[in-house]
């Protein structure tokens, strides 16, 4: 029995976190799931966009599924949940395969994983404005404890998947300093892989070798700013935001979300597409060791792709509740 935190959230994400449940539900897994408040309408409900009974929830279960929240018009004492959820849990990994589906709109042979460094690096939040507003200066920190354990996840991960090369992603030969630890740590760590290929390769490199031959990368691991851009980057070679689902992993818990937003204009239409959320439930079914459960889930998604049984957005005519309701056939 696994005990699963839902995290709903705003807009279309209870619409796909409930798709998710009744797919999950339908697999012979046994599950607990219990729904916590998180974004714009839980600060509405209750003063916060992130209660603290929502971050003992996802600290205390197995594993948590969230939707997605919406960003509301400036708030002054608001703040972002979903960057305060991975730095107060410590979600250092986030995690975004990257693998060819059967659709059109989806290039062929790519079968990927980017991991994004998610607590340091340019996101750090250390930034000042001096000299009267005309000089503004962001600090970019990066540690060897971070380092390390983020270049460990990545290269233990290419074993578990059975992967034969890393792609280690810097920019050493500007910034020295910061992605020259990065860059030194990771041919430290690199030494205990030895049956995996570590190649390094410069940020710019890799944005243009990611357009110009995308399937000769297995794992690709960088920092944070890095990551945030080449994973979006990647995503759209794939079938783009209604299919893209990540992970965030920390030592003591794990989110996992589909990428997209709140997608307000949606709602209640039926049109939004869950296969997003499908996935990331297939990326919580492996963290949770159901490999095969993971691999079921995610061929039942693949068949509907392929035999054009999707929402609007990639070319169908199916609701949100009729995808599902094939894809719990399909299973
Ligand atoms: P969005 O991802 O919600 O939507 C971008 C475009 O993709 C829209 O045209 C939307 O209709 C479409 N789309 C998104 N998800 C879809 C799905 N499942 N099926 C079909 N089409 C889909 O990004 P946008 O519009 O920039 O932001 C909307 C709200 O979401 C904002 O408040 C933003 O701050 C928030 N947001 C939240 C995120 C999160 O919770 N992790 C991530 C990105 C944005
Ligand atoms: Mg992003």
């Amino acid at each position: 029995m696994y005990k699963i935190c839902l995290l709903p959230g705003d807009g279309i994400g209870p619409e796909v976190i409930a798709a998710a449940k009744d797919v999950l539900t339908a697999l012979p897994v046994e599950w607990d799931f219990t729904e916590f408040g998180i974004g714009f309408g839980e600060y509405q409900r209750s003063g916060s966009p992130l209660p603290d009974s929502t971050l003992q929830a996802i600290l205390h279960a197995d594993a948590a599924l969230f939707g997605a929240v919406t960003t509301p018009p400036n708030i002054p004492n608001y703040f972002s949940p979903v960057v305060r959820m991975r730095q107060s849990l410590d979600l250092y990994a986030n995690l975004r395969p990257t693998r060819s589906i059967p659709h059109s709109s989806s290039r062929a042979g790519i079968d990927m994983l980017i991991v994004r460094e998610n607590t340091e690096g340019l996101y750090s939040g250390i930034e000042r404005v001096e000299e009267d507003g005309d000089r503004a200066i962001t600090e970019r920190v990066i540690t060897r404890k971070g380092s390390e354990r983020i270049i460990r996840k990545a290269f233990d991960l290419a074993r578990q998947t059975g992967r034969k090369s890393v792609h280690v992603v810097h920019k050493a030969n500007v910034l020295r300093q910061t992605c020259g630890l990065f860059r030194m740590v990771a041919f430290e760590i690199a030494k205990e892989y030895p049956e995996i290929t570590m190649n390094e390769m410069l940020v710019d490199t890799c944005a243009m070798e990611l357009v110009r031959a995308p399937e000769q990368f297995e794992v690709i691991v960088t920092t944070n700013l890095f990551g945030d851009i080449l994973s979006d980057e990647a995503c759209m070679f794939v079938g783009g935001l209604g299919v893209a689902a990540s992970g965030n992993i920390g030592a003591d818990a794990a989110v996992f979300e589909p990428v997209h937003g709140s997608a307000p204009t949606l709602v209640g239409t039926g049109k939004a597409n869950p296969t997003a959320t499908f996935l990331a439930a297939a990326m919580m079914l492996e963290y949770l060791g159901e490999n095969e459960q993971s691999a079921r889930l995610r061929n039942a998604v693949e068949t509907c792709i392929a035999s054009g049984q999707v929402t609007p957005d990639l070319g169908g005519s199916l609701t949100t509740g009729e995808m599902t309701k094939t894809v719990i056939q399909r299973i």
